[in-house]
């Protein structure tokens, strides 16, 4: 069994100082010439030196661990986000520790505590579900750096910072694109009635349909759960109370999966139903027909989460709020 590589011997192979070797490796803002940083590295692939990741983590302080608490790890959408994240994650030598938190504010907060106890670097927290007086105490009071994911919510702390995507103008393109000239009624299918995401999208899709010169009579407005049961259920309940044709924006493409195997032989999509998605996941193109949908930047949402992270550990200054932008998706729902 060959003794543990050590960053002196890759130091003595490539001719350079131990120093020098550290400055790489710890990623320090150290400039190092392309020409001895190519010979480092041709000696750790020679040697096939990995930094004893506990050692180098008590001498830079750090747990090269970032803790991401997710509300529905079955929920492509979130997957996508981490995906993101991870790439940024892992490409500087960070892991990325999961916690499924069904959307309960008792899990948000035990997930928290054990990322913290566990030493973590920072915390991405996307898209925490409920409002809760102590998690949004942690969140104004943190000092391990925290990112909140897909939620618009103002923060003053310097150690925390949200991204997400503009869901309002996203929501009003979906009114733009479902509107037609004869009379019809014109349905948003959202998510559970707390979720901010949830009140930008109703407020972006009603008043594009105002807009246009409808009114609220025109508009229907009902609730469930951002899940493909939910979406099932709730169009089963409209196809009973609609017999003529209908437009349907739903608030999250897996409760748009649920309505649309709802609607199948009952009707025909789109011309007795219209309906247009949010989230843009992956399994959306998939579909029969494929779904119409607002596609949410998912990959960069994690990959910013991440950066904006690195930014707080780093003391760089950065932007606390990043909001990037939708775009439509139109495929074989309208
Ligand atoms: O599909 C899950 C939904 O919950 C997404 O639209 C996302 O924005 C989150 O709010």
């Amino acid at each position: 069994m060959s003794r543990n590589i050590t960053m002196k011997d890759v130091a003595k192979e490539a001719e350079v100082s131990v120093a020098t070797v550290s400055n790489i490796i710890n990623k320090k803002n150290k400039y190092v010439s392309p020409e001895l940083k190519q010979r480092v590295e041709k000696a750790i692939k020679k040697l096939n030196y990995s930094p004893n990741k506990i050692a180098r983590s008590l001498k830079v302080q750090k747990s090269f661990n970032i803790g991401v608490l997710v509300p529905d790890i079955t929920n492509p959408f979130f997957a996508e986000i981490v995906k993101g994240g991870e790439k940024l994650a892992v490409s500087n030598d960070y892991q990325i520790l999961l916690y499924n938190t069904d959307g309960k504010t008792q899990r948000e907060k035990d997930g928290i505590n054990n990322f913290l106890n566990q030493g973590v670097d920072g915390i991405i927290d996307i898209a925490p579900r409920r409002k809760n007086k102590d998690i949004e105490k942690y969140y104004e009071n943190n000092k391990v750096p925290m990112v909140i994911v897909d939620r618009p919510i103002k923060l003053s702390n310097k150690y925390a910072g949200v991204v997400y995507a503009d869901n309002y103008i996203g929501s009003y393109e979906v009114a733009e694109h479902l509107f037609v000239s004869e009379k019809r009624k014109y349905i948003c299918m959202a998510g559970p009635k707390n979720v901010p995401n949830v009140k930008k999208r109703i407020k972006g899709f009603v008043d594009g349909l105002k807009d246009l010169g409808l009114s609220k009579n025109d508009i229907e407005i009902i609730y469930g759960e951002f899940n493909h049961k939910s979406g099932h259920d709730l169009m089963k309940m409209l196809l009973n109370k609609y017999k003529s044709p209908i437009s349907i924006f739903v608030c999250s493409d897996i409760m748009a999966w649920g309505a649309i195997e709802a609607i199948k032989n009952n009707r025909k999509i789109p011309d007795d139903i219209s309906i247009v998605g949010f989230d843009n996941i992956y399994f959306s193109e998939l579909l029969n027909p494929s779904l119409t949908t607002v596609n949410q930047p998912k990959f960069d949402l994690g990959y910013k989460s991440v950066q904006l992270l690195f930014n707080m550990l780093k003391n760089k200054k950065n932007k606390k709020e990043i909001i990037l932008s939708t775009n439509l998706v139109i495929r074989k729902t309208t």
